[in-house]
């Protein structure tokens, strides 16, 4: 086959002499495949930090294999430091890349990707560029111990906050939390947050190499991988293995089963929304939650269950997950009992499951894996789910039931919304109460401890005004914390509803990601302080109880959000053309209209 990057070698003419001079390549490179190393490693993004010296690994991999590697820098998306959040700059990323790949002589790109946003940026740069690719993923941080016990990052810390805020926590164990996390060393949150999730799904996609998801961040086994990702990227050029045949609408629905099934971040269901958005394929909130009904969790990790994903992975990471989700645990074992989290649904639960699992229209293990073989021939490698003292159960003895996930809607989100069933209070799924309104972060950072604060534990926090243009860029802010003068009661959960997003690390009875946002005009904005709100997830419901004539009333009296007023730059870009959180929160000009666009067209190359 020609090599797209022949376009600028091949030739004895002064152009194609400038071009190899340039990356210094002799007579006997020409011909050889030229792989990007896209390297998101910095200091201001310690998750992404073992990339420096992962890089020259993957290099050695291409080289190996025959492939002459360059590496280039990518803005590097650290989460815990980006204000107001790491999500405004992720579009842009998936645009910095896909140019990147456009402009120069790549063949293939190995993405090093691992803090939470640095992951779906390049899936979506992949989607668009197409050109034959991989995700090496940076792993998961050590877990020092706090208090006796392994610390699970992030959802540790939010633990602790709410025992401060209770009294329960001093200054001394507060100081002891900061130096415990503090030596937690390079790599992503070790729990199953939105960076776990995504690589997860990034394999389950066929996107990283089998076994890859949930290394450790350092250490021989990432090293290797790291050479091995290099190597297949170079084997996938001569194949014309690319993102467009590797990540089906079968491949999707996989791997959005799998993240039900690891009740993982609900940042993922915007991020692989945007992806689908790139392929021209379908994550519709309503495809999601059919997918999502049978799935029960099995994967017990943090924060839905109790183990951190070092253990995961040692259990079999994600292979032995799809195993346990197609059905390998025997026939006919009993129906699992129901447990806290579990959505009674007559009508829409069918008991035990033994047939096809995908309910998807492909069959999952058909798929191949990262290094091109069908998952049904690698399965046989990792470890059978439900082994004693495994954190995988197996469909019949699961960690929770069916589902872990739910879409709503209804007339307070009439394109939906999204609840992590799994870590919610089961008595809260079906739930009416008051609303308590804030209209933005600062507000309720200011009114949430106030001694006048009209709130009861059955009242339902409503934090607007943080979606997709609100702020904008979307951050984590839809997980008020519990009102100071109710955690002092014990309570230590409320019903609360945003258009933001919440950590993948957090739990709680929390519905994220209504869409349309406040900021664009949706019902949210018309919510007022003591209107009843229904939330009924049984069937599927988020309504707001208020006369429809008030409502359009209310809706005449909306001022323009203010923030719309003060941007330059990227933000008035994204706030001009970002989606809703329903449709990945991409930018409209970089979704695929139809399967026939959605190819990357070299302008080089002439081929599209
Ligand atoms: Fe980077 Fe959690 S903050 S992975």
């Amino acid at each position: 086959m020609t090599l797209r990057s022949a376009v600028w070698f091949a030739g004895t003419d002064e152009v194609a002499v400038l071009h190899r001079v340039a990356l210094r390549l002799g007579p006997d490179d020409l011909g050889k495949p030229v792989i990007g190393i896209a390297d998101t490693a910095s200091d201001l993004n310690p998750c992404n930090a073992g990339f420096t010296a992962l890089a020259e690994q993957v290099a050695e991999g291409v080289r190996a294999a025959g492939g002459i590697p360059v590496r280039f820098p990518v803005m590097s998306l650290g989460e815990d430091l980006m204000k107001p959040s790491a999500m405004l700059y992720r579009n842009l990323v998936a645009m910095e890349l896909e140019e990147t790949v456009r402009a120069y002589p790549l063949d293939g790109v190995v993405h090093l990707a691992n803090c939470d946003k640095t992951v779906p940026a390049a899936l979506m740069a992949a989607a668009s560029a197409d050109l034959p690719s991989l995700l090496l993923l940076g792993g998961a941080r050590s877990a020092p111990e706090f208090r006796g016990k392994p610390l699970g990052a992030g959802t540790d810390l939010w633990r602790a906050l709410d025992d401060r805020r209770a009294g329960t926590l001093d200054d001394r164990g507060w100081a002891d939390l900061e130096r415990c996390l503090s030596c937690a060393g390079p790599g992503a949150c070790n729990v199953m947050g939105t960076a776990s999730t995504l690589a997860m799904l990034t394999e389950a996609l066929g996107m990283a190499l089998p076994g890859t998801a949930l290394l450790d961040a350092v250490g021989p086994r990432i090293e290797q991988a790291a050479r091995d990702t290099g190597a297949r990227v170079v084997a996938m050029v001569a194949a014309d293995r690319r993102p467009s045949t590797v990540m089906t609408q079968t491949a999707l629905d996989t791997a959005i089963q799998v993240l039900a099934a690891i009740g993982g971040s609900t940042n993922a269901v915007i991020h692989l929304a945007a992806v689908a958005g790139r392929l021209g394929l379908d994550a519709s909130l309503s495809r999601m939650d059919a997918l999502w009904r049978e799935v029960p969790l099995l994967a017990d990790v943090e924060p839905c269950g109790s183990g951190l994903v070092h253990q995961l992975r040692r259990d079999g990471g994600l292979p032995t997950l799809l195993a346990a989700l197609c059905g390998t645990d025997p026939l006919g074992a009993p129906d699992p009992a129901p447990g806290p989290g579990r959505v009674v649904d007559p009508e829409r639960d069918p008991g035990p499951d033994h047939g096809p699992r995908s309910g998807s229209d492909g069959d999952p293990l058909a798929q191949s894996c990262g290094d091109g073989r069908p998952w049904r021939e690698v399965l046989d490698d990792y470890p059978a789910p439900g082994a004693p003292g495994s954190l995988i159960r197996t469909r019949s003895a699961p960690v929770l039931p069916a589902p872990t996930l739910a879409a709503v809607d209804g007339t307070l989100a009439p394109s939906g919304a999204v609840i992590k069933v799994a870590a919610a209070t089961p008595d809260l799924l079906s739930h009416t109460g008051r609303a308590v309104v804030f209209d933005s972060y600062d507000h309720m950072r200011t009114r949430l401890d106030d001694p006048d604060l009209d709130v009861s534990e059955d009242d339902v926090l409503v934090v607007r005004g943080c979606g997709p243009v609100g702020v904008p860029g979307m951050p984590e802010w839809g997980m008020a914390p519990i009102p100071q003068r109710l955690v002092e009661r014990g309570v230590r959960d409320l019903v609360r509803i945003s258009d933001g997003r919440m950590s993948g690390t957090s739990f709680g009875t929390v519905v994220l990601h209504v869409a349309p946002e406040a900021a664009v005009g949706g019902p949210l904005a018309l919510v007022r302080d003591g209107d009843p709100i229904r939330l009924d997830v049984p069937n599927r419901r988020l309504d707001l109880d208020v006369d429809p004539a008030e409502l359009d009333r209310r809706r005449g009296t909306l001022a323009p959000p203010a923030s719309a007023v003060h941007l330059r730059g990227w933000p008035r870009l994204y706030a001009d053309h970002v989606l809703q959180a329903d449709q990945g929160a991409d930018l409209d000009f970089l979704i695929a209209p139809t399967p026939a666009h959605r190819r990357f067209v070299d302008p080089v190359v002439g081929r599209s």
